[in-house]
C-alpha cells in the first residue's frame, strides 16, 4: 500500500515536473521577432551551422556560437539536434576555445572505418574539422592565426574530444585560411578536405583525418570576388545518371544583394582537381539573409542545404533581444539542366509537411485586386504559399498588419525579376539599408509561374520555380501580419495554396 502511494505521488510529481518544463520551453521560444518554424538558439548569439552529420537517424547540428552574449565573440559550437529537419532539441555546448584559439566553422564526419584510430571498443568515431582562430596572435602574426584542428565523439556526437595533435593542418600563410568541410572519395579512398583560403578554394586530401596533403587550388579567376571567400562545400548530384559536382563557396561581403551570399558552381571533381563547366557568376539564394550554408555530411545521394538566415551588415544589431539569429529552412538541392547549364534548385524538405495545417485551395483567381483575407480569413502565425499560374505576369503579394507594417513579395516581368521588399517591414532603422528592396533573376524559361513561400515570424523564402531562383529576407514587425492582398492587372492564377504551419516550439 505505502508503495503504491509513492508510486501515485512520484507520477504526479513527474507530470507536473514535466508540465513545467514544457511550459519553459514555450515561454523561451514566445518573445517578439522569435521564429517559430526555425531553429533558432534559446538564447545568446548564433552564426554559422556547423558540424552538421547524420548519425543513426539523428541530424545533428553544431553552430557558431558565443554563449556570454547576444553579439559576436569569442566562437564555441552550440549543438542542436533534429530528427525530421523540423524540431529541434537544444543540447549543450560541444566544443570550448582553448589555447590554441576560438572554435569557429568546421564540419563533421562519421569515420566508418575507424580510419583516424579514435574508434575504441568498436564505438564508430564521429571527428569534427574545424579552424582553431588564435584572435590573441592576430595583430603580431595575422597570417598564422587560422589553422585546422580536429575533435572526435565516441558517443555519437554528445561529446566531445579534441585531438592532442592539434592543429593537424597548419596555416602556410594565408590570412583568411578556415572552414574545413571534410567528405569521403570513395573513388581515390581517401578524404577531401575544402578549405576556404582568402580568394580561393585549397582542396587538401588525407588517409586518416590527421595528416593533410594539398592537391589543387581553384577560384582565382572564377566567380564573385567582392570579399572572402568562406565556408565552402563540394558535393557530388546526380543529373539523369549524370554525376555533377557542386562547389558552394560563401562569400562576404559582395553578395548579389550587398554583403553576405552564396554562390555556387557546377564542373567535375576527380579527387584532385575541380574542374568548373562555367564561367558566371550563381547563387544559391540571392536574398540578403542566407549566408554560411552547407550540406548535411552522411545522407547519401540526398543533400539538404542549412544556412544561417542573417548578413554579416547588420547581424550584430538586428532587433531582437534575448538571442541573435536564426537558421534558414533546411533545403532540399538538386540540379535542373536549362541550355546547357546545369542549375541548382533548392526547395524546403518534404519534411515541412509535418507542422501543415489543412490548406486553404483557391482556383482561378484574377482581377486587379485580390483580397486574399476575405478568402482565407485573418492570418494566423507562419504558413506557406503557393502560387501557380500558366502565364507569367508582374504581380505583387502583400502581407501586412493593422499597423500598416508590410513586406511585399513578387515578380516584375519588365526586370524578369522576383522581388521582396521589406522597406515598410516594421523597424528597418537599426542599420543602414536595410528597409530596400531586393531582387533575383528569374533563371526559368517556363511561360508558367510556379512560386513557393514560406513565411515566419521575421521571415519570409522565395522559391520560384521550383527553386531555381530563391530569396531570403528577414524583417522585424511589431505585430504579425494578418492581411494579404495580391495586386496585377493581367496574373490570371490556376491555383493559390495557402497553409497555415504550426509552430515547431509548442
Ligand atoms: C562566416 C564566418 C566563418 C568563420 C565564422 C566565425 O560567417 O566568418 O568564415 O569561421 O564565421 O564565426
Amino acid at each position: 500500500m505505502v508503495r503504491v502511494v509513492f508510486l501515485i505521488a512520484f507520477l504526479i510529481l513527474a507530470i507536473r515536473c514535466s508540465k513545467e518544463k514544457q511550459t519553459s520551453h514555450e515561454d523561451a521560444y514566445a518573445e517578439p521577432h522569435r521564429p517559430q518554424i526555425h531553429f533558432s538558439p534559446p538564447e545568446n548569439w548564433m552564426n554559422d551551422p556547423n558540424g552538421m552529420v547524420f548519425h543513426k537517424g539523428v541530424y545533428h547540428l553544431y553552430y557558431q556560437y558565443y554563449p556570454d552574449s547576444t553579439v559576436w565573440g569569442p566562437m564555441h559550437w552550440g549543438h542542436a539536434t533534429t530528427s525530421d529537419l523540423i524540431h529541434w532539441q537544444n543540447h549543450p555546448i560541444a566544443l570550448y576555445p582553448d589555447s590554441l584559439g576560438y572554435i569557429f566553422s568546421g564540419s563533421a564526419v562519421v569515420d566508418e572505418n575507424n580510419t583516424s584510430g579514435f574508434g575504441k571498443e568498436g564505438k564508430i568515431p564521429l571527428v569534427a574539422i574545424f579552424t582553431h582562430h588564435n584572435a590573441k596572435a592576430e595583430k603580431e602574426s595575422p597570417t598564422t592565426v587560422e589553422n585546422q584542428s580536429i575533435a572526435f565523439s565516441l558517443d555519437d556526437g554528445y561529446t566531445w574530444t579534441k585531438y592532442s595533435g592539434n592543429p593537424v593542418l597548419k596555416n602556410p600563410g594565408i590570412r583568411d585560411f578556415r572552414d574545413p568541410k571534410v567528405f569521403w572519395f570513395e573513388g581515390g579512398k581517401k578524404w577531401i578536405m575544402t578549405l576556404a583560403a582568402s580568394d580561393q578554394i585549397i582542396f587538401y586530401s588525407s588517409p586518416d583525418l590527421k595528416t593533410w596533403t594539398k592537391e589543387s587550388e581553384f577560384g582565382k579567376e572564377f566567380g564573385a570576388h567582392g570579399g572572402v571567400w568562406e565556408c565552402p562545400d563540394l558535393f557530388p548530384l546526380q543529373y539523369k545518371g549524370e554525376t555533377i559536382w557542386v562547389l558552394i563557396v560563401n562569400i562576404n561581403p559582395g553578395g548579389p544583394n550587398g554583403g553576405s551570399a552564396a554562390q555556387y558552381f557546377t564542373g567535375q571533381f576527380d579527387g584532385k582537381t575541380f574542374t568548373p563547366y562555367q564561367t558566371d557568376t550563381r547563387w544559391a539564394d540571392y536574398g540578403p539573409d542566407d549566408y554560411a550554408g552547407v550540406t548535411w555530411s552522411n545522407t547519401g545521394a540526398r543533400k539538404i542545404f542549412f544556412g544561417w538566415m542573417s548578413n554579416w551588415q547588420y547581424a550584430n544589431v538586428v532587433p531582437t533581444v534575448k538571442w541573435r539569429s536564426a537558421s534558414t529552412l533546411p533545403r532540399d538541392l538538386t540540379l535542373e539542366k536549362i541550355g546547357d547549364r546545369y542549375l541548382l534548385c533548392s526547395l524546403p524538405v518534404g519534411e515541412i509537411e509535418k507542422i501543415a495545417g489543412t490548406p486553404v485551395v483557391l482556383e482561378n483567381l484574377s482581377g486587379n485586386d485580390l483580397d486574399l483575407t476575405k478568402k482565407i480569413g485573418i492570418l494566423i502565425g507562419p504558413a506557406r504559399v503557393q502560387i501557380a499560374s500558366d502565364t507569367i505576369e508582374t504581380f505583387s503579394l502583400t502581407l501586412s498588419n493593422k499597423g500598416g507594417e508590410k513586406i511585399v513579395i513578387g515578380y516584375d516581368k519588365g526586370q524578369n525579376s522576383y522581388f521582396i521588399d521589406r522597406s515598410k517591414a516594421g523597424n528597418v532603422t537599426f542599420t543602414n539599408g536595410f528597409g530596400v528592396r531586393h531582387t533575383a533573376p528569374r533563371l526559368s524559361y517556363d511561360q508558367r509561374l510556379v512560386l513557393d513561400i514560406v513565411i515566419d515570424d521575421a521571415s519570409v523564402e522565395l522559391f520560384g520555380d521550383n527553386g531555381l531562383s530563391v530569396m531570403t529576407s528577414i524583417f522585424f514587425v511589431s505585430e504579425p501580419f494578418t492581411d494579404a492582398q495580391i495586386e496585377s492587372a493581367e496574373l490570371k492564377i490556376k491555383s493559390l495554396t495557402y497553409t497555415p504551419l504550426s509552430s515547431i516550439w509548442k
